[in-house]
């Protein structure tokens, strides 16, 4: 037996009690007569005490050559502590160690096993089995395994099927790139990982399995961003016989269960925006509603002046920034030197201070008067002591612009609290997206989505307008959860890919699999997928999925641990048939 306790575990109901522990060495303190040692394992630290007249000689001088992070395991006596830790779970007491055993030296770890360590991020990556001995990192594993218990208990009560799907597969098109695996036994042939079980998932609605999950990698080869990795954790669910109502009473049933089990919070209905009305009031499909700053279009009232900037413009917007009235000129040239930065690409931007007498100062006081700009609070909301910031100029970009600012100010005036959450339903996505790249239509879920029956005539004239049977489910500014009402019949499906440009011989080449199973009685059905490492994260209070996610990659896609990707054999590689050029 290496131990009969935790390190986290003995409090002074054991004092007197002969036990044996196991661990690393945290830390020692060598008093020379007497030696305290920290001992630490996953569930706490217990310190250790040598002393020259109570512990054998032997003992007592093994004890002063431990390092840092040495394994030991150690028997002896737990003993009140004569100076208690009160913010130690076991602080009031300590070990009279009688026997030492070193198990494994150590070298001098590279970065300190703290709460804050001296280490810095690329270290930390290398020696990631280094990090993960500290709580933070540890603490953020325990927390993901908590939610995902509880994900699976959740579903598992409600007849939800936990299915595992191949990693083998062939190319599922979800907008990303594909990995692709070479085939040994079939030369020049390529199996692809998924980048999610989305065909599959569908394939066991058809073969009757009706309430499916799986908490799956899935693997984009895309840019990676604080909330993407190339192999990342969904948890993907589906069923059949539903409508969209179903699927979201269901999985907003799903995340209320967690806010309340994992955080203690319980949450109201979800509340459920369009796509249209999130872009027009957020400029964002996931908008933070932890906090207002909605937009405010002003084109009816700032486009009969003589200001041709706006004049010109196809949208006029502008948002009210709370209580910050008064920053001075050298903080506005800030944000607007933000605003103009390439990364958001605004040309300038337009401000009205809500001054406290009442009155306003803006920055286009030769063009407008006080009645103009207090039509322009009003429709932004601004109060006494806020500024109005205004950008105008094509719609869509106009948009994206006044969100970054409002996502910008959001964080720098501490309104985006990681302690509060605000999930909400964002529904009706458009069913497909222009491209201008490729100057044609594409999915803007993916091509099993189902168009909204009463869009179906739209297809022809204005496929742009044609909304899906999609939805979103977004926190606090986060997308974490996506899905649709799939297309069911082959007559449809196939309809849709013609409409996606491609071929018939293409579309029965990469998905006539799917297309004969609608055929053999495909139940209607839909589902969505969870980002887990995202939900993850943010139930947790931060937005850096890497995290909370064992060995990560780096933003580079690299495994800097063990040094992946990496190059292969001569051999191998001729094995796969694949020639470097
Ligand atoms: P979607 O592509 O929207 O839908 O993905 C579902 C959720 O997965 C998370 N996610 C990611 N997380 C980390 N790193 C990434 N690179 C990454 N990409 C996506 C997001 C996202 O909301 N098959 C469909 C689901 C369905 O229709 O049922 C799908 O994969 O949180």
């Amino acid at each position: 037996m290496y131990r009969s306790h935790n390190c986290g575990e003995l409090n002074a109901t054991h004092i007197n009690t002969e036990v044996t522990l196991a661990g690393w060495v945290q830390k020692s303190r060598d008093k020379g007569f007497m030696n305290w040692v920290d001992l630490r394992d996953r569930y706490g630290i217990t310190q250790l005490i040598f002393d020259e007249s109570r512990s054998e000689k032997s003992v007592f001088e093994l004890a002063k050559t431990l390092g840092r992070e040495f394994v030991i395991q150690v028997k002896g006596s737990v003993i009140e502590r004569e100076a208690k830790n009160k913010n130690m779970a076991t602080g009031d007491i300590e070990i009279l160690v009688t026997e030492l055993t070193v198990l494994n030296a150590a070298l001098t770890p590279p970065f300190t096993i703290e709460d804050e360590t001296d280490g810095g991020e690329d270290i930390r990556m290398k020696y990631r089995y280094l990090d993960i001995r500290r709580n933070p990192v540890k603490n953020n594993l325990l927390f993901r395994h908590k939610v995902a218990m509880e994900v699976r208990k959740y579903l598992s009560d409600l007849d939800f099927c936990e299915v595992e799907t191949p990693y083998l597969i062939k190319s599922t098109p979800e907008g990303a790139r594909d990995f692709v695996v070479p085939s040994r036994m079939n030369e020049g042939q390529f199996y692809a990982l998924p980048q999610s079980p989305q065909t599959f998932k569908q394939l066991l609605m058809v073969g009757g399995m009706d309430k499916y999950f799986q908490i799956v990698k899935c693997f984009r080869d895309e840019d990676l961003r604080a909330d993407r990795q190339p192999e990342f954790t969904q948890i993907d669910c589906e069923m059949a016989f539903v409508e969209q109502e179903d699927i979201l009473n269901v999985f907003e049933g799903l995340t209320r269960h967690l806010l309340k089990e994992i955080k203690g919070i319980e949450v109201d209905k979800f509340p459920r925006i369009t796509y249209d009305y999130a872009m027009k009031t957020y400029g964002n499909d996931k908008p933070d509603i932890r906090f207002g700053m909605e937009f405010g279009e002003l084109n009816e009232v700032a486009q009969h002046q003589e200001f041709t900037v706006f004049n010109a413009a196809e949208l006029v917007v502008g948002i009210a920034v709370p209580g910050v009235g008064n920053y001075t000129r050298k903080e506005i040239d800030g944000l607007i030197d933000w605003v103009k930065r390439p990364q958001v690409g605004a040309s300038g931007m337009v401000y009205v201070k809500c001054n406290e007498d009442g009155s306003y100062k803006s920055s286009v006081d030769k063009f407008y008067d006080q009645n103009d700009l207090t039509h322009w609070a009003k429709i932004t909301g601004a109060k006494v002591g806020d500024m109005i910031f205004v950008l105008s100029g094509p719609a869509d970009k106009t948009r994206t612009q006044l969100s970054a600012l409002r996502m910008e100010l959001a964080t720098r005036l501490g309104l985006r609290n990681p302690a509060e959450f605000a999930p909400l339903w964002v529904v009706d996505f458009p069913l497909l997206e222009f491209e201008e790249e490729s100057g044609r239509y594409h999915a803007m879920h993916h091509p099993f989505t189902s168009p909204k029956p009463e869009d179906m005539h739209l297809l022809e004239t204005d496929p742009g307008k044609v909304r899906a049977n999609a939805y979103d489910m977004v926190l606090n500014g986060n997308e974490i959860g996506g899905g649709s009402i799939r297309i069911h019949d082959k007559a449809t499906q196939q309809l849709m890919f013609k409409y996606l440009g491609f071929t018939e011989e293409e579309a029965k080449a990469q998905f006539g699999f799917l297309m004969d199973a609608f055929q053999f009685g495909a139940p209607p059905h839909g589902g969505l997928a969870f980002g887990l490492d995202r939900l993850v994260a943010i139930l947790g209070g931060q937005e850096t999925i890497r995290d909370f996610i064992a060995f990560p990659k780096n933003n580079s896609g690299r495994d800097v641990m063990i040094d992946a990707p990496s190059i292969i054999a001569e051999s191998q590689l001729k094995e796969l048939h694949i020639k470097l050029a």
